[in-house]
């Protein structure tokens, strides 16, 4: 089959690979219809690989080719979307929907370490399937349906890690596909203002759009502008969608004291030093964490089906497979009104 691969830092390709096998005897494999391109592939795509690189992508729609004797609930011929974190599949954590905390090797996303090949590819092999994948629901296109393997589950817990109350002024760092997530779900919460943080005109706008407040982040000034917004009081919740050292230090800088620190994005640096002072004399909470995605899916699909969550078109570009090169390289740029890309493995 044709699969994407990343092979060291910006180098993106096509390539023909073995068909994938299944992964244990509760496995299926997945015709891929639709994938995405998330901003955790763009840490892979600027360096962040094992040796040898790896095959990405963790947010597949798709058709089940084949079962293991295991599966239960799910056949050969249903459409399913796949959550983009597994875990063992037989733990108590997993089998409640939450891989995050599955204590037989932890959770692994398809195609973010080299454990498990991701599925920009024609076909994705998923461990213990009845748990981590879902049946696209009636009435859910595929847009959605590949928003809810991954970033609408972490906008959610974006917005739920900030304990939103009714009237609160919340700012949200980064305004890229997963902020934007986080924008439609804090709406959830009935807060007074949101403040939407980013320097990329468009994606301003389109929050704009959504009903935030724009905040300009050029020269990494964004929790200066967000002090100036609040007449220097701050706001009671700030999300982090950016993944970077300095938008988790505005994040903390950018709240009122009791104020509550979301933390989706991923910072792949780990380890730096903690405004610690910042966080005890001002009472804060800081909480991250990866998505435990099936477990949301409860959630999230009502809303979805319904239109209460209103996503806005945020999938901009349909490029096929083999155009995976570019695609890396236009979601990069930023540039282009790109904002959510899919990519069909049939072309
Ligand atoms: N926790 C999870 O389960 C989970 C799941 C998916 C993605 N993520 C992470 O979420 C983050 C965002 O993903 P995405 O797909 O939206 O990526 P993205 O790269 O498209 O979006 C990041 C946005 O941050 C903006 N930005 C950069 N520097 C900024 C600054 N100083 N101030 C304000 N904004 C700034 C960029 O202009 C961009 O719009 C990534 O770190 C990704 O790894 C986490
Ligand atoms: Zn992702
Ligand atoms: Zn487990």
């Amino acid at each position: 089959m044709r699969a994407v691969t990343i092979a060291a830092e910006r180098c993106v390709e096509v390539i023909d690979v073995p068909d994938p096998r299944l992964l244990g005897p509760d496995g299926a494999i997945i015709a891929v219809e639709a994938t995405g391109i998330c901003g955790s592939d763009l840490h892979l795509y600027h360096g962040a690989l094992p040796p040898g690189g790896l095959h990405p992508g963790h947010e597949v729609v798709g058709t089940i080719v084949e079962v293991g004797p295991d599966v239960r609930e799910r056949m050969v011929g249903d459409r399913v979307l796949v959550s983009a974190v597994v875990g063992c599949g037989r733990c108590r954590a997993c089998r409640h929907g939450d891989p995050i905390t599955c204590p037989n090797g932890g959770p692994v996303a398809f195609g973010t370490t080299g454990q498990i090949d991701g599925g920009q590819a024609e076909y994705l092999s998923v461990p213990a399937a009845d748990l981590f994948t879902m049946t696209v629901p009636e009435g859910i296109s595929v847009e959605s349906a590949v928003l809810l393997t991954d970033i609408l589950p972490t906008g959610f817990l974006g917005a739920q890690m900030a304990a939103i109350e009714p009237g609160d002024t919340v700012a949200i760092f980064g305004m890229g596909p997963v902020g934007i997530m986080a924008l439609a779900a804090v709406q959830l919460y009935g807060p007074s203002r949101i403040l939407a943080v980013d320097m990329v005109p468009e994606r301003l706008a389109r929050a704009e759009a959504m009903g935030a407040e724009p905040i300009d982040a050029t020269g990494g000034l964004g929790a200066v502008a967000v002090l100036e917004a609040t007449q220097g009081a701050g706001v009671n919740a700030a999300i982090e969608a950016v993944g970077l050292r300095e938008t988790v230090t505005d994040a903390i800088s950018s709240v009122a004291a009791r104020g509550r620190i979301s933390m989706v994005g991923v910072n792949i640096e780990m380890d730096f030093p903690f405004p610690m002072a910042s966080a005890f004399f001002k009472a804060l909470s800081f909480r991250a964490a990866f998505a435990a995605i099936p477990s949301t899916w409860a959630n999230l699909v009502p809303l979805v089906s319904s239109g209460v969550l209103d996503l806005g078109d945020v999938v901009t570009h349909h490029l096929g497979l083999s155009e995976a090169p570019e695609a890396y390289e236009r979601f990069d740029r930023r540039d282009d009104g790109v904002f959510k890309i899919l990519l069909d493995p049939s072309r």
